[in-house]
């Protein structure tokens, strides 16, 4: 079985910007669930779990047609959950490394129009999803909204950082206040993991 991944930080440390029992909900409720639902079929369909999870990304239409709506859907849950919780953290907020702010500089003027685009992007989704920081191609980058739980991997690109838009997350802190959601989202946003991805080395490796 796929186990839930570790949070990067305890449920208290992210107060204010998100409650403590908010925190166990969307962690403990929300992403066990998805998992517990994506593990259930894949023990039905006899899946080898013993692969990396995002294996499924590529692999996913060996299964039967009936069961994919469903398998991509729980496999995002825990997939973009894992992504969300890495690119906040109040003590590391890890800014972008010098090759991935060139790139927000090149393809979005400079970082807080960045900001402003993403969030423009938070602010219009409609329904539940997600916005996400994405790499194209090594060098590269785009803000991509995506609807319910769709990963960036199915469409081929890396998702580098993200912000989960359902009501869940932010509800039981600001109501239907999204922009304060958000304006508190770039106070702990953390680089770390965007960083992991956006480097030298991937780009040699991956042209
Ligand atoms: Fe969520």
């Amino acid at each position: 079985m796929y186990q839930l991944n570790p949070l990067p930080f305890s449920y208290e440390e992210l107060e204010p910007f998100l409650k403590t029992h908010a925190i166990a909900l969307h962690y403990q409720k929300h992403q066990k669930n998805y998992l517990k639902k994506l593990n259930s079929l894949l023990v039905t369909n006899n899946y080898d779990i013993q692969k990396p999870i995002e294996n499924l990304y590529k692999t996913y239409n060996k299964f039967p047609t009936k069961v994919i709506p469903n398998l991509l859907f729980n496999l995002g849950g825990v997939i973009n959950h894992d992504l969300f919780w890495h690119s906040i953290n109040p003590h590391q907020k890890m800014p972008p490394n010098n090759l991935l702010l060139d790139s927000i500089n090149y393809y979005y003027k400079n970082m807080e129009n960045f900001k402003t685009q993403f969030n423009q992007e938070a602010l219009n989704l409609k329904g539940s999803g997600y916005v996400f920081l994405v790499k194209t191609s090594p060098k590269e980058i785009k803000i991509l909204s995506l609807p319910n739980q769709d990963s960036p991997l199915l469409y081929g690109y890396t998702p580098l950082l993200c912000i989960d838009m359902w009501e869940h997350a932010y509800y039981l802190n600001y109501q239907n206040n999204k922009q304060e959601y958000l304006d508190n989202f770039w106070d702990i946003v953390n680089f770390n993991y965007a960083n992991q991805f956006f480097t030298t080395e991937s780009f040699e490796s991956k042209s």
